[in-house]
């Protein structure tokens, strides 16, 4: 039985990685948009902006495990299958897409780090600062980055879901159910 679905869904482990990175990533965004919005050096905002911190460390935190649980459990076929084309731009897209959860958290620590800044949630010291003198210069230049790849990412992210809901009402192949 676990065989049969094995095959014709990704392992359960791999499912809820994907869902639970999901929620971080999106949780980090509304998090990011959403600070602005209350008054500066407000405690409420000073947590939103810690949130967006605390969210983007967690998805971190799970890109190397799930990278691991994802290639011991294998990718279950898609019926009928993609043409070669498609088969690449998917590859490429998920390449992009396990890129940036690496690489984007990375860079806002490495932002906060540079400019000297611990993150703290509600008060509590969640990663200190390690760097004794502040290079403010640089540290809004990384933050430019992270931004840029931000925004680029809104349509990556974008293009994924597009391509799995074409794919389920207009390819009607089960690549979203494997998935689900
Ligand atoms: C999946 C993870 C993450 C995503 C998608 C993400 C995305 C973003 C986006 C879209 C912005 C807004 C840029 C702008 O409007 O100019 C931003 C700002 C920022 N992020 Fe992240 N981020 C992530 C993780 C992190 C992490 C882990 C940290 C640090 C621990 C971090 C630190 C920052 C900082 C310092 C800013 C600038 C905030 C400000 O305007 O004061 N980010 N991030
Ligand atoms: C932050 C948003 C998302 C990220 C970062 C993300 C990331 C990924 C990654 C890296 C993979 C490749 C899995 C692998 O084979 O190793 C994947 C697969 C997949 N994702 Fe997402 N995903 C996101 C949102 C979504 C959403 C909202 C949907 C559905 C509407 C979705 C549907 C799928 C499906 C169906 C697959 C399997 C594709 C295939 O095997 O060809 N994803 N996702």
């Amino acid at each position: 039985m676990a065989v049969i679905e094995s095959r014709s869904r990704y392992a359960a482990a791999v499912r809820y990685m994907h869902w639970t990175v999901f929620v971080l990533v999106l949780l980090a965004y509304i998090f990011i948009n959403i600070f602005e919005l209350f008054p500066k050096g407000s405690a409420l905002r000073t947590n939103i902006k810690a949130a967006h911190f605390t969210a983007g460390i967690a998805v971190l935190l799970l890109v190397l495990p799930r990278g691991v649980i994802r290639l011991r459990n294998g990718r279950p076929p898609i019926v009928p299958a993609l043409p070669y084309a498609m088969e690449i731009l998917s590859k490429l897209t998920h390449v992009a897409l396990y890129a940036f959860l690496l690489v984007q958290p990375i860079l806002g620590i490495v932002t906060l780090q540079v400019g000297g800044k611990a993150v703290k949630l509600f008060g509590v010291t969640l990663l200190p600062s390690f760097v004794g003198t502040p290079n403010t210069a640089l540290s809004h230049q990384l933050e430019d980055i992270h931004g840029t790849i931000g925004t680029i990412f809104y349509y990556v992210i974008g293009l994924h879901i597009a391509a799995a809901l074409w794919h389920y009402v207009g390819r009607r192949d089960n690549t979203l159910q494997r998935m689900l």
